[in-house]
């Protein structure tokens, strides 16, 4: 298993290109299956999430051809169940459901297992399937949905948390095959789900109000092949945001939505860095001393859980103390036992984590726990004096292309070696 060596201390400088978006492309790979024509799409990142989703695709019977940062996916005859092993390896599969149910009428997917950031159950995935008419039968950690007919309708989306970004996607692709009209009541509205719905358009679907609570879906008898390019990170942006404040630095994004970004921009606007735009050009400076700040974790467009932990990061070299309220996913700070190894200081009280910031950190092993939780312990790594070993980089890989090529790009000091 591999690790990352970071020597901490160096101002990241320079530019930094966004690829294309993790959680807009495995919905819009999986939108493939509702078509028996070819598909393709561009600005793909290269990622272990993504390369999972093709061999998924490739498991349900679709052809799936990864051609530079472009796939091509022909799903001309494709089988309604997908595999245990893979879906299991990978929570984001579940959005093949959606698509399965609205093109075959059914659909057997493995129940996603155990999560660490939370429970993350699928109920409003199945109650949206059932409003459309279908019946679900769970059996065996498989979920069943087979419906002889799908009949658009109203329904409301809305759970525990709020909107549902993946249940959102699954209802949007099968209501668009189903006859009638679909109304989606608290939907959400991420960035994430205007780019399914405007490739689902360009497949000649009828989808209104995206990225708005209210989106109206009027079904089509059938769905053609279209091309497409996925919007870029709006998270792996906000990661490097976050690590040029850090690292007192100053980085050029390039490629990248400000538009997208306005919660995160806006707070590290309150710890006092610098932030410039120009077109698609973000530049993050930091400006003399930090201010703490309070967050609280939010659907979009409030404040995403998926910068949480590396904002935490942040913080934790910020003197005073801020608060950091994490209301998407109950169990979210797997990090924080990790960042008190380099010297944070942090107190978890149910759903917020007290941070009492500037104590200088210094490097030290620490284990990754999930994707957002690693970045967060490399942001950490890269600010602290001496060297971190950042831990089962697997994680850091599903959802950041090259990071720590880019990263030496921006000056850091930092190289993949195999786990001792
Ligand atoms: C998507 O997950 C993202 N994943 C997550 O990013 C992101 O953290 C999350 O949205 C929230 O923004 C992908 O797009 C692949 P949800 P998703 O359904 O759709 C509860 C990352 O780091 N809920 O919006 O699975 C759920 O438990 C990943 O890139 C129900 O109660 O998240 C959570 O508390 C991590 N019942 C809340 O809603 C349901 O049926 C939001 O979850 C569904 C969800």
């Amino acid at each position: 298993m591999e690790s990352l060596l970071i020597k901490g201390g160096v101002p990241l400088c320079g530019d930094v290109t966004i690829s294309g978006a993790k959680n807009a492309v495995l919905p819009i790979m999986a939108a493939t299956l509702l078509t028996d024509e070819p598909c393709v799409i561009r600005r793909v990142p290269n990622l272990s999430d993504v390369k999972f989703m093709g061999q998924i695709l490739t498991w349900l019977g679709a052809s799936v051809k990864f051609e530079g940062d472009s796939v091509r996916v022909h799903a001309r005859k494709i089988k309604g169940a997908g595999d245990y092993d893979l879906v299991r390896k990978m929570r984001g599969s579940i959005c093949i459901m959606g698509p399965l149910l609205g093109r075959l009428r059914k659909a057997v997917v493995s129940l996603p297992g155990g999560c660490v950031i939370g429970a993350r159950p699928i109920n409003l995935h199945l109650k949206g399937m059932a409003a459309l008419g279908a019946k679900i039968k769970i059996q065996s950690g498989y979920v069943e949905a087979t419906a002889k007919k799908l009949s658009g309708a109203a329904l409301f989306l809305g759970g525990r948390a709020g909107s549902t970004v993946l249940g959102t996607a699954n209802v949007l692709m099968a209501a668009t095959l189903a006859e009638g009209v679909t109304i989606i009541e608290s939907a959400a509205c991420e960035p994430e789900v205007v780019d399914l719905a405007s490739f689902l358009n360009a497949m000649g679907a009828k989808i209104t109000g995206a990225g708005s609570p209210t989106i109206t879906i009027t079904g089509v008898k059938e769905l053609h092949g279209a091309e497409h390019t996925v919007i870029p990170d709006r998270i792996e942006a906000a990661t490097y945001a976050i690590a040029a404040a850090a690292t007192n630095g100053e980085i050029t994004l390039r490629n990248a939505r400000a538009d997208h970004m306005h919660a995160v921009l806006d707070k590290l606007k309150d710890t006092g860095v610098k932030i410039d735009r120009a077109g698609s050009a973000i530049t993050v400076r930091r400006n003399g001393k930090l201010q703490p700040v309070d967050i609280t974790t939010l659907p979009y467009a409030g404040f995403p859980t998926d910068a949480q932990a590396q904002m935490m990061a942040l913080m934790a070299l910020t003197p005073g103390i801020s608060i950091i309220t994490e209301r998407i996913f109950e169990s979210r700070f797997m990090h924080v036992s990790e960042l008190a190894r380099l010297g944070a200081d942090i107190e978890i009280e149910g759903p917020s984590a007290i941070i009492k910031g500037g104590k200088p950190l210094s490097g030290a092993p620490v284990m990754a726990s999930d994707l957002r939780a690693s970045a967060a312990l490399v942001i950490a790594g890269l600010a602290a004096r001496g060297t971190t070993q950042v831990n089962r980089v697997y994680h850091l890989d599903r959802g950041y292309e090259n990071m720590d090529a880019k990263l030496r790009k921006l000056g850091a000091r930092v190289e993949r070696v195999e786990e001792t």
